[in-house]
């Protein structure tokens, strides 16, 4: 098979991380029983600076006609005084948006050779491996009013609104449940249904989309604030975390910093299967952002965004096997030592980015 790749690799160390994701792209060309077509776009500053937006609608278009968006970061202070509407963030949401990704999927795996060099307790975190679902396109990010008023007597008054009606509850429900399989088979859902009208919503849907179909599953319900103590307190017991868009925000911050560093955090965004493939709409990006004070200098680790083509593998083409080999070949060359700046420890062998990228590759050789 052989599937449409466009790559956006955006600003700063974006571009840095996705050549050496390239690497990995073209050993599947060459070996692997998958392959891929690709294609490269601006975003960002870089497609600002290019024509003036921060995403074109021709880019759109091929973003839309693809079967995975793999994007790298985009921003930067060279950008920082350009009007709202254009700035480089707001190329990845129109893509989120537009193409309507509502399903955020970030990873938390501690791999072996962290686990022993982490500032946290090895035993707690060795072997983690969680999967934190955060609802992306609703909540109280989006819900109106949003606004802030003037009360007259040298007073404010802010207002942002949490709204979820049952089909987005439902829809990222059937995805925890759906992905979950391929795990433990254990989802956690979190609101705050004691103090929350949309807490009170959430699980009642989420109970509901359990019984339809999904009773192989285990399904567990937890106060999201509960649930943010049980995280650093005993991580290992989560499989899946199914939770809202602000929730998520912050909860996945936290299993994040489980893990080590930035450079490590791979993430996927969802949409809905497609009425006729069944294919989602994806995007795969490192969690990091474009990290101006590293940009151009060959120090970026590219393990993040190497992840989260594994992750692209493993969602958008159900290459299990594959994926696997990615993650494998990962873990292996933390094992020999090869460390990059921000993961970097004592007795290990620093690398830059592309030695990083090269070491990937060749423990995919011979895996
Ligand atoms: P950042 O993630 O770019 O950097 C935070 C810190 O982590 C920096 O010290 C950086 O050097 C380090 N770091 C990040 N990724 C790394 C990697 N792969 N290897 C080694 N070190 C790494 O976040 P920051 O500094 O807050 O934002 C910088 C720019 O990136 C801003 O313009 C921001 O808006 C943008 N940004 C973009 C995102 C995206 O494209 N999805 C996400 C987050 C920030
Ligand atoms: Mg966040």
């Amino acid at each position: 098979a052989s599937y449409k790749l466009l790559l956006l690799p955006g600003d700063g160390i974006g571009v840095e991380v996705m050549a050496e994701v390239e690497r990995v792209i073209d050993w599947f060309n060459r070996r692997g029983a998958v392959s891929f077509e690709t294609e490269s776009d601006l975003v960002g500053g870089a497609a600002y600076d290019a024509h003036g937006q921060s995403i074109s609608d021709e880019t759109m278009r091929r973003a839309d006609e693809a079967d995975a968006i793999i994007f790298g970061a985009v921003g930067g202070p060279k950008w920082d005084s350009v009007p709202y509407d254009v700035r480089p963030e707001a190329g990845l949401l129109r893509l989120r948006k537009d193409l309507k990704l509502f399903a955020n999927l970030r990873p938390a795996v501690c791999y072996k050779a962290l686990a022993q060099s982490s500032s946290l307790k090895t035993e707690l975190v060795e072997g983690l491996d969680i999967l934190i679902l955060r609802e992306l396109t609703g909540g109280v990010y989006f819900g109106e009013p949003k606004e802030i008023t003037e009360l007259g007597n040298g007073q404010k008054r802010a207002v942002d609104t949490q709204v979820y009606e049952t089909y987005e509850i439902d829809r990222i429900a059937r995805v925890a449940f759906e992905l979950s399989r391929a795990r433990q088979s254990r989802v956690t859902s979190a609101e705050k249904h004691n103090v929350m009208k949309s807490g009170v919503l959430w699980k009642e849907v989420v109970t509901q989309t359990h019984k339809d179909g999904f009773e192989d599953v285990t399904l567990d319900h937890m106060l999201a604030d509960a649930l943010g103590m049980q995280l650093v307190r005993r991580p290992k017991q989560f499989d899946v975390i199914l939770t809202d868009n602000l929730f998520g925000d912050i909860l996945s911050d936290v299993a994040a910093m489980l893990t080590g560093s930035l450079g490590m955090l791979p993430s996927a965004s969802l949409g809905a299967p497609d009425g006729q493939t069944g294919r989602r709409k994806a995007l795969y990006e490192p969690v990091h952002g474009s990290a101006p004070d590293i940009a151009g200098q060959g120090k970026a680790n590219p393990l993040a965004m190497i992840a989260s083509f594994g992750m692209a593998l493993r969602y958008s083409f159900d290459r299990g096997a594959e994926a696997d080999l990615v993650e494998h070949a990962v873990s292996a060359v933390l094992d020999e030592g090869y460390r990059t700046g921000d993961i970097m420890a004592d007795g290990c062998r620093l690398v830059g980015t592309q030695e990083m990228g090269e070491a990937v590759v060749k423990a995919m050789d011979r895996l």
